[in-house]
């Protein structure tokens, strides 16, 4: 039997994943198999527009189970497997690094086991034409000062946090199995994404919401630290070129070209809420009493304890994949953190049903300690 042209999304529920799906049935109108475990980050909410649409197919489950992986590959046959699914927030992998481990290292071999099974029982035109493509971060290059060139795809790996070394050997064993084995895998190392369904953990929509409702902007360390941000479509726009033009067994870097401080992000999206949200009423000196002046947001800026190991730069040479595969990103990064501000103003539902007490807890547990500084 042939391949079809369906593909295997894992953790295509998740903030980048279910901006691919989105796009990948709108520019391909072909089907796609979502498998996806649902933890915190994933939310089958950011699909509700595929709601009904026989293109899609949300699997609940889990990558380290090797009996599911198998099964879907036998039933759908697909062309490609993009694989996203993966523990993504490095503070949490400081508190609970096992369950980056489990999936992003473990998880991540059960997938790519499953994979060359399958690919083996394919006949030579569908083995040369199915792709393994493993979505992976700069984070595995380490840390840059500030005069360092950016991260190639010729840097070395000198991953820092456990969610960095997780990545590390995960693209370690995609790697391998292509070296070893032959699976035609795909790698790309892409650096920090913004835009919409991003759960409000990671710094962007934090701050947009903490801002929104006068809370404190929590700002690590000095607020000198560096990401290069690239909107999250362009990311997905990459993979897609990845994915038909890529070839087999080489990495690509993604990324924005767009190197801010921290602190200047979080000014910046201070300064579009004071001009986009209603103003933020001054408190008054009784209690919650509030008058009608309005104060800047840039005063809810609050210095906290550093995260441990915090890298202090990361930045991008994206010339190999602009070069060989004709990428460039579309977005500018002020138009896009415009549009991510805009669509967080318009989302208010879906990010009181994000706000449960699970994200309450987590909250608490990173920032109680370092706001109580
Ligand atoms: P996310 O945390 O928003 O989503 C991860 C998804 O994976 C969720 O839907 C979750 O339910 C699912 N998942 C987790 N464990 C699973 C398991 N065992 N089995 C099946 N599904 C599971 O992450 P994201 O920010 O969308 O990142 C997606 C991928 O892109 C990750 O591999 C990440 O390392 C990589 N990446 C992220 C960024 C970024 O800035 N967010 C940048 C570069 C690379
Ligand atoms: O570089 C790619 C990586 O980008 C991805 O691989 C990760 O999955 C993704 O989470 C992201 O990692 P970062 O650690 O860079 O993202 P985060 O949004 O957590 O933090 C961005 C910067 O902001 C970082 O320097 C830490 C800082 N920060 C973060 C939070 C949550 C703060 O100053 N305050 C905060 O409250």
């Amino acid at each position: 039997m042939k391949l079809t042209n369906t593909i295997l999304v894992t953790g295509g529920a998740g903030f980048i994943g279910s901006n691919f799906v989105l796009g990948w049935i709108e520019a391909t109108g072909t089907p796609v198999v979502n498998l996806d475990l649902l933890t915190y980050a994933g939310n089958p909410e950011n699909l509700a527009s595929l709601e009904g649409d026989a293109r899609h197919r949300l699997v609940r489950g889990d990558i380290n189970d090797a009996e599911l992986v198998g099964s879907l590959l036998r039933e759908h046959r697909p062309r490609a497997i993009v694989h996203f699914a993966a523990e993504s927030h490095v503070d949490r992998s400081i508190v609970v690094p096992d369950a980056f481990i489990r999936t992003n290292v473990h998880g991540t071999f059960t997938l790519l086991d499953q994979a060359k099974r399958f690919w083996s029982s394919l006949d030579e035109d569908d083995r040369r034409a199915f792709r393994f493509l493993h979505v992976s971060t700069d984070e595995v290059y380490g840390t840059l000062g500030p005069n360092d060139p950016a991260f190639s795809e010729a840097t070395a790996y000198a991953p820092n946090s456990p969610y960095a070394a997780s990545k590390a050997a995960s693209d370690h064993l995609v790697r391998a199995y292509h070296h070893t084995f032959g699976l035609p895998v795909l790698t790309t190392n892409c650096s920090n994404n913004y835009g919409p369904f991003q759960f409000p953990e990671k710094l962007i929509p934090l701050v947009i919401l903490n801002a929104l409702e006068g809370k404190p902007l929590p700002v690590y360390g000095d607020g000198g630290n560096v990401r290069d941000w690239l909107y999250v479509e362009d990311h997905c726009s990459a993979i897609r070129a990845v994915l038909e033009r890529g070839r087999p067994g080489e990495t690509y870097n993604i990324g924005g070209c767009c190197e801010r401080k921290n602190l200047d992000v979080v000014n910046t999206i201070c300064d579009l809420l004071d001009e986009m949200a209603p103003p933020l009423a001054a408190k008054t000196g009784h209690g919650a009493a509030r008058n009608s002046a309005s104060v800047p947001r840039r005063q809810l800026i609050t210095f906290v304890q550093d995260r441990p190991g915090h890298d202090r730069r990361y930045a991008i040479d994206a010339s190999k994949i602009e070069r060989e595969l004709r990428w460039t990103p579309a977005e500018r990064f002020e138009s896009g953190l415009r549009r991510t501000v805009q669509w967080y103003l318009d989302h208010r539902v879906w990010t009181e049903n994000v706000r449960s007490g699970a994200y309450l807890a987590w909250i608490e547990h990173n920032y109680g300690e370092r706001l109580a500084r």
